[in-house]
């Protein structure tokens, strides 16, 4: 038993941040299920969303988050976040995070940050480091992290569940005490304790075939907030991105937004420029917008993907604003400075998540949520490029303030060790990779951009028969973590249809054609499973 004040799950920049506000109050243990490093913040290029220039304010970013998230935003805490943002970001920047700066034509704008613009964004508001803001965010994180000795950190260590006092027949509302964690280097399940748990777990982009989030992101967060009795909203709103390199053996490479914001430009195979017919801001529309126009030109054309060209900028410009995704493309064989991209849309992000107040407290006591596992009611119905990390910065503050405030008492009961089933049957591990494909490509092909209720029904079938057997493997053979990690994209793969079935209308990400108008009757109106009991 290892018993800590505060529980983390993640160490992305939500649990980061976060671990770094309680660590004066307590012992704080941070469980991660890969190296420390390794998350969606690590891999995120564009930069951080909050406005820092005199030519900007609050009620632009607050207007364009709330255009962005097409009628389903909370303005209330779309507020809070964008008014936060500025002292959060100081705070990053007292940490030791390094933004890029401005370089002016006659060598001037030194000390002034850079900003970068990205869809949907009315004016420059995108503070970066380069295209490696995410890498950058880590590094000064993780080093701040190092100097606390409140902090410990279990890296390869991959939480199965929370313990909450209802799974363990306690009397009174619900509470989480802490987590049932696989320890990968051991092969063993450990059982933590702590006062107060977050979830700080990220995404579940993994969930589909193609997707610009490394493996971490199996949508663990929202699985075990689901098991455990918390609400979840909006999980229909997975948000493609246009611009995921588009080669054989590139691995979800994103090619940022940014490049877009600095004029590059979307084209047909044919070379001509299709998004100027689609929406005023053409290629630098709201992502929604554009994926859809993506995918609409490729069904038209019978294209394998479309063209972001940079090849008008000046060379010296492209390589040193973007210097990974020069880079990693040359090392494909493509020189962006001289030839068009091939991109294609790849799932990106999850909008809705575990249902959470701004504070990040979810419905379950001690149980707090934030990230991208939240669904906070920031995004709406499609996030605003570069204010995930915004959110994370402001709501993981929040959350420590909170906890402060609530005093959360000792865990006092006993906490049964983890009971694992009898068996190993290598044999049989074929079907645990035979199940994560099936589900991948199932919720590619009919829960993708553009759905019907006819996919729609069709995916829930699939998915309720590859349940029954995934169960059954669960409870009948010992742990592993790709068993573990495929239960967890079995249940949010159920819950994202499930989210979908509830919308008779298409709004901001979720695009049916059985219902291709949006529905005012369902403004504001979030989309939400619970497990009955
Ligand atoms: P993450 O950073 O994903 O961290 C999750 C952590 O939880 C990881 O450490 C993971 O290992 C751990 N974890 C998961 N499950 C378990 C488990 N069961 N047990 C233990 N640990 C677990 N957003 C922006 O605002 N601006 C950008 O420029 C931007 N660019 C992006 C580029 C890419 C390629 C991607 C993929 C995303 C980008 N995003 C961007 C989105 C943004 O990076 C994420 O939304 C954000 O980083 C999420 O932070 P997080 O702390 O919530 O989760
Ligand atoms: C990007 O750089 O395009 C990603 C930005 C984001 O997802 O917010």
């Amino acid at each position: 038993m290892k018993r800590f004040d505060f529980l983390v799950l993640g160490s992305g920049i939500a649990g980061l941040f976060f671990a770094l506000k309680v660590a004066p109050h307590g012992k704080v243990a941070i469980v991660t299920k890969k190296n420390r490093a390794e998350s969606n913040t690590n891999y995120a290029q564009g930069g951080i969303a909050s406005v820092t220039s005199k030519e900007d304010s609050f009620e632009l970013h607050v207007r364009d988050t709330l255009v962005a998230g097409a009628g389903l935003c909370r303005e209330a805490v779309v507020r809070t976040i964008v008014e936060d943002g500025p002292a959060r970001i100081a705070e990053l920047i007292r940490l030791g995070m390094k933004f890029s700066e401005r370089t002016l034509p006659n060598g001037g704008g030194a000390g002034e940050l850079d900003l970068g613009r990205e869809g949907g964004h009315s004016k420059r508001r995108i503070l970066h480091a380069k295209d490696i803001t995410g890498h950058e965010i880590e590094r000064a994180l993780l080093n701040a992290v190092a100097s606390q000795p409140n902090i410990t950190i279990f890296e390869n260590h991959l939480a199965i569940d929370l313990i909450t006092s209802q799974k363990l027949g306690q009397a009174g509302g619900n509470r989480c005490v802490g987590a049932y964690v696989f320890d990968k280097n051991q092969q063993r399940v450990e059982t933590f304790t702590a006062r107060a748990t977050l979830l700080a777990t990220g995404g579940c982009g993994k969930v589909y075939l193609y997707t610009t989030n490394p493996d971490i992101a199996t949508g663990d967060g929202v699985a075990m907030a689901y098991r455990a009795g918390a609400a979840v909203a909006n999980m229909e709103f997975i948000q493609f991105h246009p611009t995921c390199l588009y080669h054989p053996k590139a691995k979800s490479f994103l090619i940022s937004e940014a490049v877009r914001g600095e004029g590059g430009v979307l084209l047909s195979l044919a070379g001509k420029p299709f998004m100027d017919d689609s929406h005023p801001l053409k290629s630098l529309a709201p992502r929604d917008i554009v994926a859809r126009a993506i995918d609409s030109e490729m069904k038209r054309s019978g294209a394998d993907h479309v063209w972001l060209d940079m090849t008008h900028k000046p060379a010296r410009f492209v390589i040193d604003r973007f210097p990974n995704i020069y880079q990693t493309c040359l090392g494909y064989g493509i020189d962006i400075t001289k030839e068009p991209i091939p991109v294609v849309p790849a799932a990106h992000y999850q909008c809705g998540g575990v249902m959470t107040t701004v504070d990040g407290e979810t419905g379950i006591a001690g149980l707090f949520a934030v990230g991208e596992v939240a669904c906070t009611g920031l995004h709406g119905a499609n996030r605003l490029a570069s204010n995930s990390l915004l959110e994370a910065l402001v709501c993981s503050n929040r959350a420590a303030r909170r906890m402060g405030q609530l005093q959360l008492p000792e865990v006092h009961f006993e906490i049964p060790t983890w009971q694992s089933g009898q068996a190993n049957n290598l044999d049989e591990l074929v079907v645990v990779a035979h199940n994560w494909n099936e589900i991948r490509r199932c919720l590619w092909d009919y829960v993708g951009i553009v759905r019907t209720n006819k996919r729609l029904q069709r995916a829930q079938a699939r998915l309720a028969n590859l349940q029954q057997e995934i169960h059954e493997y669960y409870w009948n053979f010992i742990v592993t973590a790709d068993l573990l990690e495929l239960r967890n994209i079995a249940t949010v793969a159920e819950l994202i249809v499930q989210c979908a079935l509830q919308r008779p209308e298409s709004r901001g990400l979720h695009y049916n054609l059985d219902y291709p108008q949006a529905d005012p009757a369902w403004a504001q109106r979030d989309s939400v499973v619970q497990k009955p009991g």
